[in-house]
Formats: C-alpha cells, sequence, structure tokens
C-alpha cells in the first residue's frame, strides 16, 4: 500500500545533524539533510548524474555534495555545482525534491517528490502544555500499515495478549461503543467502561473514577488513543506510523498525561510496562505478517466488536487511490454497538 498525498515522519529532529541521512519511505529511497537555512531538505537519494546515493555524500555549507564526482545539490534539489565544469550548464541537473517541515521535534516528509502537499503535518496534542508530561518512543515492527493501525486501536485484544497489564479477562463490563466515521478518520467512543482492573489503569489512576475512552483513526497514518479518569487523570497516547518499506513499519510513540501524581515519578514505573505491551504486540504483528506470507495474502471474519479495523482499511484504500472516499462510503458514518470489556 502507497499512500501518495500524506505527511510522514522519517527521523526525529536529532537525529537530523550535519551529515546527510538516508530513509525509506514508501519503498523510495530519501535523504534528509539539513540546508543553508539550517531547515530539513528531502532529496530523492539518487544522483541524478550516475545513481550514486546521495546519502553517501557529505554536506558543504548548507550543500549536499556527491561522494562520487562531488555534483552539489541545493535544498530544492537544483546541481548548483559540477566540479571541474568550465562553465555551469544553462540547464544544470536536478535531483526530485520532497517537501520537508520540522515540528514537533520530528522531520515530516511529503510522499510525493516535487508535489504540492495536501494540508500540513499532524500535530501532536499537549506537547509543552502546563501540567503536561510528554514520553516520546520509536520503534520498528514488521507489519502492514492496517494491521498495526488496528492493533493501537484494538481493545479486545487488550485483555488476552496483554493480559493483567491493562486490562484482565475476568474483571468484564457491559460497556457502550459508539463508531463514528468522517471524511479523514474514525473513532470508537466507549461509554459506561469502568477503570481498567489491570497494573498499567491502577497507576494512571490509582483512586479509579469514570473512564472516557476514545480510539480514533486519522488519515493517514495516526493511531490516537484517549482516555479521562475522573477529573484528574488525563492521558492521550499518540503513534505516528511510517511505512518504510519491505513490510518495515517506523512507530513514533508520543504519550502525554497529565495525572494526580507527579509525571516524573510515573514514568520510571510506566515505562517498563509500556516496554513490555509493544514487545508482545510486536511479536504478534510479525507473526500475523509472516502467516499473511505464507498463505499469500489477508483473509478476515470480523464480528461487532472489531469497530474500526474495517473503517480503518476503507479510509485507507480511498487513501491509496488518491482521492476521498467513494461516493457510497462518503456520509458520515454512525453506528452503536455493545460489548464486554
Ligand atoms: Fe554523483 Fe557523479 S554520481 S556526481
Amino acid at each position: 500500500m502507497t499512500l501518495p498525498h500524506a505527511w510522514f515522519i522519517t527521523c526525529r529532529s536529532r537525529d537530523l545533524s550535519d551529515r546527510p541521512l538516508g530513509v525509506v519511505l514508501q519503498g523510495a529511497p530519501v535523504v534528509l539533510f539539513r540546508g543553508a537555512d539550517g531547515r530539513p531538505a528531502a532529496l530523492e537519494d539518487r544522483c541524478p548524474h550516475r545513481n550514486a546515493p546521495l546519502s553517501a555524500g557529505r554536506m558543504r555549507g548548507g550543500e549536499l555534495e556527491c561522494g562520487y564526482h562531488g555534483w552539489r545539490f541545493d535544498a530544492r534539489g537544483a546541481c548548483v555545482a559540477v566540479p571541474g565544469l568550465a562553465h555551469q550548464p544553462a540547464r544544470p541537473a536536478r535531483a526530485p525534491a520532497f517537501a520537508c517541515v520540522e515540528q514537533d521535534g520530528y522531520v515530516w516528509t511529503y510522499a510525493t517528490a516535487d508535489a504540492d502537499p495536501r494540508g500540513a503535518p499532524f500535530r501532536f496534542p499537549h506537547l509543552g502544555d502546563a501540567g503536561y508530561t510528554a514520553v516520546r518512543r520509536e520503534f520498528t515492527v514488521r507489519a502492514s500499515l492496517r494491521a498495526a493501525l488496528e492493533n493501537v486501536l484494538d481493545v479486545p485484544h487488550t485483555a488476552f495478549l496483554h493480559g493483567g497489564l491493562f486490562r484482565t479477562r475476568a474483571a468484564r463490563a457491559d460497556v457502550e461503543v459508539v463508531v463514528r466515521r468522517r471524511v479523514d478518520r474514525c473513532e470508537a467512543e466507549f461509554i459506561g467502561e469502568p477503570r481498567p482492573q489491570g497494573l498499567a489503569a491502577r497507576l494512571l489512576a490509582p483512586r479509579g473514577g469514570v473512564v472516557t475512552h476514545v480510539d480514533r483513526f486519522l488519515l493517514p497514518s495516526i493511531a490516537q488513543v484517549e482516555y479521562r479518569i475522573g477529573d484528574a487523570s488525563h492521558l492521550v497516547a499518540t503513534t505516528a506510523v511510517t511505512p518504510q518499506g519491505d513490510g518495515l513499519l517506523r512507530l513514533f510513540s508520543v504519550v502525554t498525561f497529565r495525572l494526580p501524581v507527579p509525571g516524573w515519578l510515573v514514568a520510571p514505573v510506566a515505562s517498563p510496562l509500556a516496554s513490555r505491551i509493544l514487545a508482545q504486540d510486536a511479536r504478534m504483528l510479525a507473526l500475523q505478517a509472516e502467516n499473511v506470507a505464507r498463505f499469500g495474502g489477508e483473509r478476515f471474519a470480523n464480528t461487532e466488536l472489531d469497530v474500526l479495523g474495517p473503517q480503518i482499511a476503507r479510509l485507507l484504500e480511498a487513501a491509496e487511490r488518491g482521492g476521498e472516499l467513494a461516493a457510497a462510503d462518503r456520509l458520515e458514518h454512525e453506528h452503536r454497538v455493545r460489548m464486554r470489556l
């Protein structure tokens, strides 16, 4: 699956220093570097002269110099110098350039070279807000984009794959779920959910309280889980997924939270729990991907519990076509289901 009109995180700001950085975005090799003004730039990672990877070159005063014959490129991909040539060509060669933006500590790159971006990159909520703590993590998983996004937002698996860490198999309550789909997103709002009994949930809200819980998918590849527990606890876990190619995804996770206890006190305990949950998910996603490959394709059997998976698939398919939802799908959609959590 390739999404042509989408912004993706290609690296953290701190990963981009004074050397070019080669990355892969949806199977396309891209070189990132900082231009003369310090802003990030992204070019096709192939020198137009003889196909050498530009990421193997070096920086010269804000210009990227190819390591083979020394052609130099500016942030827009224009070749600005050819060593040894007496007269620079009137129509210099250029490398295709991707729109690139630095925001929230990440470098975002547009999926299509030499294209005017539709819209702006996603903004992570509550970064820098008073009273909120932010925890960032990055990890790589082997999975399809759809499978990874659904995994982040899938509630029923938490009582099994992560049994005891967030939810438990035993403690279950009837919950009403409102499922909404819009042109660029879908979400599931869980109503009447008691605070989960698992270790992580107890840590987040030791005194319990009424839970407001919304899981969201935002095109092209943002999965967001939002919890409010009682008046004092608010947590938003946002995962921006970048398809690298060859079945590998890079996940950039930002958790912003406000709790009744100081964030610095919670983070050292919550971090190992989050690592355990992520490792369990990564293992299952890799097993899923291997099995899909063994059988030569995917097959799905949905029930009412699979509230967001089919909606995510529909939105991704429309985004892959480069447009909006088909007319029959475009109507805003809402339905309610009941489940035992
Ligand atoms: Fe890059 Fe020749 S291949 S300058």
